[in-house]
């Protein structure tokens, strides 16, 4: 049976990229019948609606400004990810918190990436909160989404250093980096079932 795989992404897409890489140079396919078989963002002007196309996969906006509260852009969301009937739905950047329903519909086929150690830091501003408390160390997340934001059980997790004069926005970047190792791998893992 074949594994659709369905990524939801809401900017840069460097993550989805990141997978999108690993399927093609670990050949998913033949190994796993599986495929990025959509990219879905809830931004008309995601970066990373470009590069999805660039890379052949259909593209959809479900752009939550159009909808009324949580539940009606979950249902939307929902009914747009499940044409493609997928065996693992991949939270890449994706921006929104999503209702217990939508958790709930997806259970078991949920992941997420988180660029922080949890359960240290979920939320935003993580790099930043992790400089101002005085870590030496920080890192990611690769979890299964559960109805509680940022927890979930852990996947995968990578460390980086904080240095003397880091910034969130050199810290997001060297944690970055580690992302596209680790979310590729939990994916791949995941996959093969073990
Ligand atoms: C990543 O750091 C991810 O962990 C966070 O948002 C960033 C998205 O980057 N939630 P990209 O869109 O995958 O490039």
């Amino acid at each position: 049976m074949q594994k659709n795989i369905v990524i939801l992404i809401s900017g840069a897409g460097s993550n989805m990229e990141a997978i999108v890489r690993a399927a093609r140079r670990g050949r998913w396919a033949e190994r796993f019948g599986a495929k990025v078989c959509a990219v879905i963002s809830n931004r008309p002007d995601a970066a990373g609606l470009a590069g999805a196309r660039g890379e052949g996969i259909a593209t959809e906006v479900v752009d939550h400004k159009a909808y009324e509260g949580r539940d009606a852009f979950d249902a939307a969301l929902i009914a747009a990810i499940d044409r493609h009937t997928p065996a693992l739905v991949v939270l890449a950047g994706f921006m929104r918190i999503l209702t217990p329903a939508f958790v709930a519909h997806y259970e078991g086929r949920l992941v997420n990436i988180h660029p922080s150690l949890l359960p240290a830091f979920p939320g935003l501003k993580t790099h930043e909160r992790a400089i101002e408390a005085g870590c030496r160390f920080a890192g990611a997340t690769v979890h299964r989404v559960t109805a509680d934001l940022d927890h979930g059980p852990i996947l995968e997790q990578a460390v980086v250093p904080v240095l003397a004069g880091d910034t969130g926005g050199t810290l997001a970047a060297r944690v970055l980096t580690q992302e596209h190792i680790i979310y590729p791998r939990a994916v791949e893992r995941l996959l093969a079932g073990a």
